[in-house]
Order: C-alpha cells, then structure tokens, then sequence
C-alpha cells in the first residue's frame, strides 16, 4: 500500500503535493517523492525515509512548477532506497505508481531485450520504461495517452498510476485498477490522490475513478475515459467527512479498519502466488523460494518457528497445518525462550521466523543465533527492507499493507496465508497432498477472501454481544488445536486493549486447573471448527456452563451441535476445518475491538504497548 498524489492548476504544485502526501504518510513511510514540471522541465525529488526527510530536502530547493505528481512509499519490490523511491522515470515521463505488478519479471526482461536499461529494484519502473517505448517507438498519433493506453494493456496485477510528460504541459494521465484512485475539482486546478483525506484541504468535491477507468485532468476540464478507451461522462460527489476520519477511511479507529482490510490483504498477499491454469488447475508460485533448486524444502527433517506476540500465534497454527499438511515434525517457540534455551539445533532444519515489522529485538536475536548454528532462514514479515527481511537467506512477504494499530489483525491473518500455502506447497512436493486435494485446498483459500467480506458484514451481532459482556472480569477462550491457537490470540487482544483479564486454554486442560476459575462473572468462549472434535468440546462447554459462565460458541454456518448447550452462537462462512482460523480470528478481533471503545479506551494506542518492541 502506497499513497500517491497530484496536482494540476495556477499554484506553486510542490507545497500541495507535500501537504497531501503528509496525509497519506499512514499508507507507507518508507520513502517519499515528487515530480514537478515548471518551464518545460521535469524535476525530481525523491528521498529514502520518511516524509520529512524529502521536505528537508527540498525545503533547500523547492522545485518551482504548477504541475506536478508525489509519492509516499510501502515498499514491496525493492528495499526502502532513494534509487527504488517513485517517481520513476523515462526519457522526459514520470510515473507514481500504487499497487503491485505481478508479470514486472517478464516485462522487465521484454523491455531489456530492446535495450533498456534499469536503475531500481521495483516493479513500477518497468511501467514507465513501457508507455516510454510505445511514446518513442510505436506510431505517435496517440500521443502519451495512446502510450499509456499500450501499456496498460501489458500489465497484469493492481496499480493507481499518476503520468506526467515533459512534452505535455498541460495535463496529468491517471488511471486505476484494484488500487483506489480519486479526482478533486478545484476552479481551475484538479488534485489526485489515493484516498480522499488528502484533498480535503482543497475541494469536496470529488470524482472516484471506476475499474480500468483513465482521466486526463487539464487546467480547466477532466476526461474520463473506461478501459476500452469510450469517453464517459462523470458527475463529481460531495464529501462531508471531516479530515480525520477521512485518513481512518470512515472507520473510527485504525484498528477497525484494518480489521475491515483483511479480505483485501487476504486478496494481496494470495493473489500473486496463487496460479489458475485455463483448465482450472492451481499452483503455489513463490517467486521467492525454489523447492526445485533448493533440495533443503524436500528433505529437512524439521521445522522450527520462532516469533512474539501474535507472530507466535500465527506460527502456532502453522505448525498444525506444516504437521497435517506435510507429516513434518514442527516446533514453535516464543523468541525471547529460543534464544536463551539450550536448544538442541540441527542445521538441516528449516527454519522460520514470523514478524509483521521484521524489527522485534528477540525475534531478530533468536533469528542470528540460528544463523550462527548455520541454519538457512526463511522469514514471514510485513515491511519490506525491514533488518529481517535484510538479514533472512528467503523472505515471504505479507502484503497487508501498513499496520498503525497497535494491536495487529490484518497482519496475524496475512500471516496465515503465508504459513498455509507454505504448508500446501511443501505437503504436495512431498507427495503428502493428492493432485485433487490440492486443488480442493486452493480453491477453498482462493474464496476465503469473499467469505471474509460475508463475515464482517455480520459485526453488529458482534457489536450487541459486546454491549452485554464488555464490562465481565474475566473472558476465557478455548478450544482445541486450530481453536487453541485462536483462543491464545482472541485472548492476547482483549487483554491489550480492553484490559480484561482474559486467558486462553486448550479444552481439553479445563479440567487439570482453569475449571477452578469459573463463576458467574465469567465469560467463556469456545471456538469450535474443528468437526471431529466437537462431542469432546460439547462436554467442555457443558462444565463450564455448569459453574454459572455464560457461554458463547463460535462455529460453522449450519452447525447446531452446540445450540442447546451454549447461551449464544456466532457463524462463521464454512471452509475446511484447517483453513478455519483465517475466519474465526475475526468475531474474536471485532470483540475485543468493541468491548474497548465501550470501556472508553483508544483501541489505537493501548496503554504500556508500543507497536514494535524493539529492545529486550
Ligand atoms: O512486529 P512483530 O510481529 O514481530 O511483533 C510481535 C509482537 O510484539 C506483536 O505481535 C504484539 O504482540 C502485538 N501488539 C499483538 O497485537
């Protein structure tokens, strides 16, 4: 997730760029910069860092024009540098680019095989590099509009694309698909950004651009045109929104939104492993990791993974779905215990390390004291460029876009994902999976992100449960295996951020302790997907119940198994009973989130946490 903007009219472009960008920095803080174009040329500023390292630099020399386009970057390919910022350019065109390429590989080796030659590590460059080719090579009748339009047409993936030209003055070539793009209308100016928050120091009154639909905005009038090139008439809404809430996108809280981002992160960090033949088949495409060439992936005869926090509990669940999906022995550690274990280390393991800012100090101390021993590393982070993702032999990424929330969500699910076609990849090279379940597999995680949306449309029974519950002293979850894992993680953000004394126990323990604690105060949880397990759950949740705890269950659409035994059920969309945590996690999130805001606390900034803990 990246921010990008643009500015076309009578005033000086630069510090208008700049204001914007600062309201899309939440977007991506890792790299920032602009592209002016006064007096026929275009000058370029871009710098690593956050914002206010690029205004410190062009606050020495601020690029004088009234037209321009600016970036705010989350890196995805290429590590944060000045080289890989945006804008990108080529020839006398720059581009600012949202989203993801996923073909650049191939486009890049197109363009190298007719000469051109790459500065950055990104996919956007080869964007530029292409409406440049067609601008210079292909007959220029359609001008940089028809170059664009040509590219287009070789691009596969997500983007928002802002294009300016030192040969066109006059106007800046927009154009969106899968990415948010939105026009503003001024008297004589139009403004472009990635999210509404940032042209609302300057107009209300805005276009949002449909699928595939390219605008060129002009001094005095916009084009709109759809994605075969018909011109379309677009009549400009009104924003109401006051500036705050418009950067929280509507939400009131980061934390709600980035609850309500998961089927889009699910979407992104899929989508561009996840391969669909003509014919129907599927395969697991990391471009990062070669099970072929690297024969560590067929023959380890262990898995170890080390994290913190929600990391920890999403390496939990991948170790039920590496040991069900590959029948290899996994085992999981909590960082700050690995390092300082006298652990009994095997060089040939595999060995993965899980962190949504790739920066926890444990993390990364339990990280190099495996590398010491010689193992290869393989980590899980969100942050591109991060020291983990720096230091680690193999790296997946979670395309979940920045995390502001102190309490993750849509990185914990994002991670998920990785574990999960990990484990399917690594189970089918292993002869572990049949040619028929893999395809069941995959198709089942290709609709996950719909049956996300489905479920978060369900919130206010969320919501109504916890105006009843949010004031309980004490909140169990529990649950068996996948259900155990989401249990630790439903309890970890209660007690984060509604401060509840809430604890997490694998069912089955109940009765060796924790069946002590229960009373009417008590509220008890059972998260219950995992269909051969029920009876044993059912029995469960019939103890607790029996002590006075009220009792909600969360299970599958359809499922009646715990009607009569539980005071409330919340469904869940059903997929496979492995895949079930990348659903079930989310009623937990929203409940936590909601028992917060009605306890008055800022869900956002929990007392005593810090996003990322980077000391001991
Ligand atoms: O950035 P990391 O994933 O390494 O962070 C690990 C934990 O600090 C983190 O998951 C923490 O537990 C979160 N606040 C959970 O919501």
């Amino acid at each position: 997730m990246c921010g990008i903007t643009g500015y076309i009219g009578f005033q000086e472009a630069a510090p208008i760029l700049l204001g914007a960008l600062k309201k899309l920095e939440y977007r991506g803080y890792d790299s920032a910069g602009v592209a002016v174009l006064g007096r026929g040329q275009l000058k370029v500023s871009k710098a690593k860092g956050d914002l206010s390292v690029l205004e410190e630099r062009l606050g020495r020399e601020m690029p004088e024009g009234t037209l321009g386009i600016g970036h705010t970057r989350w890196a995805t390919h290429g590590e944060p540098s000045d080289v890989n910022s945006h804008p990108h350019v080529a020839g006398r065109i720059a581009v600012v680019h949202n989203g993801i390429i996923e073909n650049y590989r191939r486009l890049k080796e197109w363009l190298e095989a007719r000469n051109v030659v790459f500065l950055s590590d990104t996919d956007t460059e080869v964007i530029v590099h292409l409406i440049n080719y067609h601008y210079t090579n292909v007959s220029g009748d359609g001008g940089l509009f028809g170059a664009v339009r040509e590219a287009l047409l070789q691009l596969e993936g997500s983007y928002a694309l802002a294009v300016v030209s030192a040969d066109f003055p006059d106007r800046i070539i927009a154009v969106r698909k899968d990415s948010p793009l939105i026009v503003g209308l001024g008297k004589g100016e139009y403004f472009l950004a990635s999210d509404v928050s940032a042209l609302l120091a300057h107009t209300r009154e805005v276009c949002y651009l449909e699928e595939q639909e390219i605008t060129v905005l002009y001094r005095d009038h916009a084009d709109f045109f759809t994605g075969e090139g018909e011109r379309v008439i677009r009549t400009p809404v009104h924003v109401d929104w006051d500036t705050e809430a418009a950067e929280k996108g509507g939400f009131e809280h980061f934390m709600l939104k980035e609850i309500h981002e998961q089927p889009r992160a699910f979407t992104d960090t899929l989508r561009p492993r996840l391969k669909r033949s003509g014919t129907g088949d599927y395969a697991i495409d990391f471009e990062e990791i070669s099970f072929d060439e690297d024969e560590t992936w067929t023959t380890a005869p262990r898995i170890v993974i080390t994290a913190c926090g929600t990391a920890w509990h999403a390496a939990m669940v991948g170790k039920y779905a590496l040991e069900h999906f590959t029948r290899i022995p996994v085992e999981v550690d909590v960082a700050s215990e690995y390092r300082y274990r006298n652990v009994v280390f095997n060089p040939k393991d595999i060995f993965i390390v899980v962190s949504q800012s790739g920066e926890t100090a444990d993390t990364l101390a339990a990280m190099r004291f495996a590398r010491k021993e010689g193992a290869r590393i393989l980590a899980i982070t969100n942050v591109v460029g991060s020291t983990l993702a720096r230091e680690a032999d193999l790296v997946l990424h979670t395309w979940a876009g920045p995390e502001i929330a102190v309490a993750s969500t849509k990185a914990f699910t994002s991670q998920l994902i990785c574990l999960y076609l990990l484990a399917l990849k690594l189970g089918r090279a292993r002869s572990r999976i049949s040619g028929n379940d893999y395809r069941r597999y995959l198709a089942s995680l290709e609709a996950i992100p719909a049956q996300a949306e489905e479920l978060l449309a369900r919130k206010e029974a969320i919501q109504r449960f916890a105006s009843r519950h949010f004031n309980k002293s004490k909140v169990f979850f529990m649950g068996r295996q996948f259900d155990y894992a989401v249990s630790l993680e439903s309890a970890l953000k209660l007690k984060e951020i509604n401060y509840t004394h809430s604890e997490a126990f694998a069912a089955g323990e109940l009765k060796h302790g924790p069946i002590a604690l229960m009373d009417r105060d008590t509220l008890a949880v059972t998260i219950a997907t995992q269909t051969r397990l029920f009876d044993k759950t059912a029995s469960n949740i019939q103890e607790v119940r029996s002590r006075g705890a009220s009792s909600l269950v969360i299970t599958w659409d359809g499922e009646h198994s715990f009607d009569t035994i539980t005071d409330e059920v919340f469904r869940i969309p059903k997929t496979e009973d492995t895949f079930s945590p990348l659903l079930s996690v989310i009623p937990a999130q929203l409940f936590a989130y909601y028992c917060s805001v009605l306890r008055g606390n800022n869900p956002d900034k929990p007392r005593n946490l810090a996003k990322s803990v980077t000391v001991e």
